[in-house]
C-alpha cells in the first residue's frame, strides 16, 4: 500500500555532507508530509559516491528514521543526482510531415526530440533529463506545446542534461542496497526548483544555485524553460577546511568555528570580538580575532560569486537573468554570502526558504532541505503528468511538458 505507487511519494538526497529520506502522502487536499529521516554522510565526496558501504549505511539510518516516522516502508524512491560529473548542453532537431500539415500528437513530439538527442556522447555518459525549450512550427517559433497543432515541420530546442554513468549508477546502487527501489533519478537543482523558484522568475530569467558540502549546482531558466544546467566545484565544505588550514584548527572544530561565527564580510564583524579556537594534537587552545574567520573566509566567498558570475556569462544568459539569483543549499547560510553575490554580481539576490509540505516540521523549512522538498513536488508533478503510464522514457518526456503554475 504504502509505496510510491501508492499515495506515497518517497525521496532520498545522498549529499556530500548529509543523506536525507523525506516520505509525503498525496492527499484529496495535495501533498502532506509524513516523514524524514537525516543521516550524516559517509563515503559521498563532492557529490559522488567514494566507498559504497559507508554510503548504503548512511542511507540506511535515514530511511529507517523516514520510515518510523512516516509510519510506512520505503520500498521505493526518486533519487537526487549531483556533482561536477554533471553537464548540460543545448541542441535542436526537427522532422518534417511531407507537404500538408499533420496534427502534431506525443508521437511526432517524441520523433522531434528523438531528432535533437542524436548527437553522439562519449560512452561513459548517459542522459538524465531532455528538457525541452521551446518549438517551433514550420516558421512560428516560440511554441510551448505544440499538442494538437497543424504543422508541415517540427523542431524542437533541447537542453539535455548528461551524468557519468559510473557516477549515476553507484548511487543507484547504494540506494538499492540499502533496500530501495530507485524508480528515477533527477539532477538536484532542478527539482530544488520546484521547492524555490515561483513561475515569474522562471519567465524573467533566474539562476538557482545549490550551494552544498562539495560542489554548487546551477540552473537557469529564461522565459519558463531550463536555459543552462553547471556545476562549480566549489561548496561549504572548502570554507571549512580553508578556516582549518588558517586557524590550525580540526576540521570538525572549523566547521563549528564556521556556522557560530563565520561572515562573509569582516567588516560587519565587530572589531575587538574574540572567539576561542582549539588547536591541533595536544596544544592549548587560542583566543584570536572573529575577524581572522572573516578574513579567511570572505576571498573563498568572493571566489564562489566570481565563478557563479563566470558560469552566468559563459551560458550567454547572465543579461537575461533579470530576476538575479536565488540561493540554495547549507552553504547558503554563512552570513554575509548574499550581500558578496550582489555586490560581484550586480543583480538581486535572495536565499531561497522551500515552500514547506503541509505538516511538515519547521526544522525542515531551511535552504538545506530545499533540495529534498523540491524532489518530492517534482515527483508529484511527474507522477501527474504520467498518469499511470508507466513507460520510463515517455513518461520523463511528458513531465518535462507539464509547466509549473504559479
Ligand atoms: N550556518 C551555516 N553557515 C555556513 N555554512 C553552513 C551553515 N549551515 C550549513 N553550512 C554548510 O552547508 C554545507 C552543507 O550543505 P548541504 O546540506 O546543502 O550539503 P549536501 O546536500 O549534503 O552536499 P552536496 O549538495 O554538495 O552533495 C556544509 O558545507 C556546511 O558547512
Ligand atoms: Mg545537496
Amino acid at each position: 500500500m504504502a509505496n510510491q505507487h501508492g499515495h506515497f511519494l518517497n525521496v532520498i538526497d545522498v549529499g556530500s555532507a548529509k543523506t536525507c529520506a523525506l516520505v509525503a502522502e498525496i492527499t484529496e487536499n495535495g501533498l502532506r508530509y509524513r516523514g524524514h529521516g537525516v543521516a550524516e554522510s559517509r563515503g559521498t565526496r563532492k557529490g559522488v559516491i567514494v566507498d559504497l558501504e559507508k554510503a548504503v549505511s548512511s542511507i540506511q539510518k535515514a530511511v529507517e528514521s523516514a520510515e518510523d516516522r512516516a509510519g510506512a516502508p520505503v520500498e521505493h524512491a526518486l533519487v537526487g543526482v549531483a556533482g561536477s560529473h554533471v553537464r548540460g548542453i543545448n541542441t535542436h532537431g526537427g522532422i518534417t510531415f511531407g507537404n500538408r500539415p499533420r496534427e502534431i500528437a506525443h508521437e511526432e513530439i517524441r520523433m522531434a526530440v528523438d531528432k535533437a538527442r542524436a548527437i553522439s556522447l562519449p560512452a561513459d555518459r548517459e542522459i538524465l533529463h531532455l528538457l525541452p525549450q521551446e518549438f517551433i512550427l514550420d516558421e512560428q517559433s516560440g511554441v510551448h506545446d505544440p499538442l494538437g497543432m497543424m504543422a508541415t515541420r517540427l523542431e524542437v530546442r533541447v537542453h539535455m542534461v548528461t551524468s557519468a554513468s559510473s557516477a549515476t549508477q553507484n548511487v543507484v546502487t547504494a540506494v538499492n542496497r540499502a533496500g530501495v527501489h530507485v524508480d528515477d533519478t533527477v539532477f538536484e537543482p532542478l527539482a530544488c526548483a520546484d521547492a524555490v523558484l515561483r513561475s515569474d522568475e522562471r519567465d524573467l530569467g533566474v539562476c538557482l544555485a545549490d550551494i552544498g558540502a562539495g560542489s554548487t549546482e546551477l540552473v537557469i531558466f529564461c522565459q519558463g524553460a531550463v536555459a543552462y544546467t553547471g556545476v562549480i566545484p566549489i561548496g561549504g565544505d572548502h570554507f571549512t577546511s580553508d578556516l582549518s588550514v588558517g586557524l590550525c584548527t580540526p576540521v570538525n572544530e572549523a566547521e563549528k568555528l564556521k556556522k557560530l561565527y563565520g561572515n562573509a564580510i569582516v567588516t560587519l564583524i565587530p572589531e575587538g570580538n574574540e572567539v576561542e579556537v582549539p588547536s591541533v594534537g595536544d596544544r592549548p587552545s587560542r583566543l584570536l580575532t572573529q575577524r581572522l574567520l572573516g578574513e579567511i573566509l570572505e576571498p573563498r566567498a568572493r571566489e564562489l560569486c566570481e565563478m557563479l558570475r563566470e558560469s552566468m556569462r559563459q551560458s550567454g544568459m547572465f543579461e537575461a537573468c533579470l530576476a538575479g539569483l536565488v540561493l540554495s543549499g547549507g552553504g547558503s547560510r554563512l552570513p554575509g554570502l548574499l550581500d558578496i553575490a550582489e555586490s560581484v554580481l550586480r543583480k538581486p539576490v535572495r536565499i531561497a526558504w522551500p515552500v514547506p509540505l503541509a505538516k511538515m516540521p519547521v526544522e525542515l523549512a531551511e535552504p538545506e532541505f530545499a533540495a529534498a522538498l523540491g524532489m518530492i513536488y517534482y515527483g508529484h508533478r511527474a507522477r501527474v503528468a504520467r498518469g499511470i503510464q508507466d513507460d520510463r522514457w515517455s513518461s520523463r518526456l511528458k513531465a518535462m511538458f507539464v509547466r509549473k503554475g504559479a
